[in-house]
């Protein structure tokens, strides 16, 4: 595996973290056919990229303020996250190139006094969204073609995108939009540790579906906290919020631990949310800096 045989699609949060970590193409035209897919292949191939051997897809409509868009805009959800990574998993059966697809771990109704931290083989329950259900249709679809084709295919559940840069999609930055903050634990990925995991499961080409979180849930709070803590320290102002139950939210949203067991049986241990976090946030505030001093 190296930088010069793999290629993402989808320039968005996920997509560009990807190609900028692997130093691989970046694909940002619009897909609309499979005609499209060969065309850009070759337009890539022709720069020099002669040998693609992976693809990543990142591509998917997440709503452009949050997921409760996708419920206006159902054709443009199921098209960007079903029909598109279906299009992009033909080219690579039919070209025999492994194929990564990124998927969502939120999926799951959950009971923190009953469950345990959901497994990959659990069957996903949450149908209250059409973001969710667009996200289960494909890992269906993807998972029955790894059974029936043996087609190599790596599904990386993610959950929740934490990272120490600003960004309106990091958790960190939403949580500092909200004056409500709810009380669970919930399992993350946190973006650094993420990248890593990936590159080791590419080079490793393993396939099925992984749950591609941090060991551990966050509590929100517990974050913001800190947050507040390093930011008055800093000159930023604090951020006031209250804690709520996270039942009387009053919006269709999963909350749940999901399991590490199958990373860790094929020796991979993501590190622990709640060891990371307080780095995590020193590093955005050093970065909240650096931007404030380039602007005076
Ligand atoms: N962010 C999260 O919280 C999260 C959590 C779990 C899973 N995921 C999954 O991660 C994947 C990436 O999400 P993200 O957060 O990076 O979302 P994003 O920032 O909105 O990126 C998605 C990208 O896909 C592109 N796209 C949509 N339809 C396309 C098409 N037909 N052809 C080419 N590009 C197309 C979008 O381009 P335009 O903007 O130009 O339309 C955008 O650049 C999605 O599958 C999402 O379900 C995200």
């Amino acid at each position: 595996m190296n930088s010069e045989n793999m290629l993402v699609f989808g320039a968005g949060y996920i997509g560009r973290k990807i190609a900028e970590y692997l130093k691989c193409p970046l694909m940002r035209v619009k897909i609309h056919t499979y005609q499209d897919i060969e065309e850009q292949i070759e337009y890539i191939r022709e720069k020099g990229y002669s040998d693609i051997k992976i693809i990543i897809n990142a591509i998917g409509y997440v709503g452009e303020n949050s997921v409760d868009d996708c419920e206006q805009n159902q054709a443009e959800t199921y098209f960007a996250n079903v029909v598109v990574p279906m299009l992009l998993a033909d080219y690579c059966l039919k070209h025999n190139l492994y194929f990564v697809h990124i998927g969502s771990g939120c999926m799951y109704h959950y009971d923190y006094e009953t469950d345990t931290p959901v497994s990959e083989e659990r069957e996903p329950n949450f149908f209250d969204l059409a973001y969710v259900r667009s996200k289960i249709a494909i890992e269906k679809i993807l998972l029955n073609r790894i059974m029936t084709n043996t087609q190599r295919i790596l599904i990386c559940r993610i959950r929740i995108p934490l990272d120490d840069q600003p960004n309106p999609r990091n958790l960190l930055d939403k949580l500092l939009r909200y004056d409500l903050i709810i009380d669970a634990n919930n399992s993350i990925t946190y973006l650094p540790e993420f990248l890593k995991i990936l590159k080791i499961l590419i080079a490793k080409e393993v396939r099925g579906i992984i749950n591609l979180v941090n060991t551990g849930g966050l509590y929100y709070p517990d974050l913001l906290i800190y947050y507040n803590y390093l930011a008055e320290k800093n000159g930023f102002s604090k951020h006031n919020f209250d804690v709520i139950d996270y039942n009387k939210l009053g919006v269709p949203r999963t909350n749940l631990l999901m399991s590490v067991e199958k990373l860790t049986s094929i020796g991979i241990v993501p590190r622990d949310i709640n060891k990371d976090y307080k780095q995590c946030v020193n590093n955005y505030i050093q970065n909240l800096i650096k931007r404030r001093d380039a602007e005076c």
